[in-house]
């Protein structure tokens, strides 16, 4: 059985194409709960983003600058290898609902299977934003919805920049 080590680090990963407002719940309540937080944004991910990495990247920049243990990086290939790469013994995963847990519960055992020292720690999201998704962000959004609330102001403002560029290219 191994120690714990004098200081823990734990990876979040995910697309967040955007970050909601339920991710950065996550991101604030897990800078408390691990010594170092990196953010790790998915780079060869199949579905086609709305933001590009970098832009996710400086999105997540924006909003972590007030806790100075978190940091954002992304990654290729398996998340363990990263996790290992980045001395991380902990995977952080946020469950919103029972429906999650099917596919976190793989993924997580997975992830055990191929680097048993890892923990996939889970945190459940809170009440507040169990209901939001970055993929039910974007399609309310595209449908003309109100999306104020669910993510940052910053990353609200940026999907208004995004809407009014698409909308010039499209009158082109
Ligand atoms: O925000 P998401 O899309 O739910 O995040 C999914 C993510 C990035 C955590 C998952 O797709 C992942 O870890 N991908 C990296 C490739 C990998 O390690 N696959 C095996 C996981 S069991």
């Amino acid at each position: 059985m191994q120690r714990k080590p004098p200081s823990v680090i734990a990876i979040y990963p995910g697309s967040f194409d955007p970050i909601t407002n339920g991710h950065l719940d996550l991101i604030q309540r897990g800078s408390r709960m691990f010594d170092r937080l990196i953010v790790a944004i998915l780079r060869n991910d199949s579905k086609k983003p709305l933001f590009s990495v970098k832009e996710r990247m400086d999105m997540l920049h924006e909003v972590v600058h007030p806790y100075p243990n978190v940091e954002v990086d992304s990654f290729d290939g398996l998340l363990v290898d990263h996790a290992a790469a980045r001395q991380a013994a902990v995977l952080l995963r946020g469950i919103r609902a029972i429906s999650d847990y099917e596919y976190e519960l793989q993924m997580a055992l997975m992830n055990r299977r191929l680097r048993p020292e890892i923990e996939t720690v889970f945190m459940m999201a809170n009440e507040a934003y169990s209901f939001i998704s970055s993929r039910l962000v974007k399609e309310v959004f595209s449908l003309g919805g109100n999306i104020s609330g669910l993510v940052p102001p910053t990353v609200e403002a940026r999907m208004h920049r995004r809407m009014s560029k698409n909308k010039r290219k499209g009158a082109r």
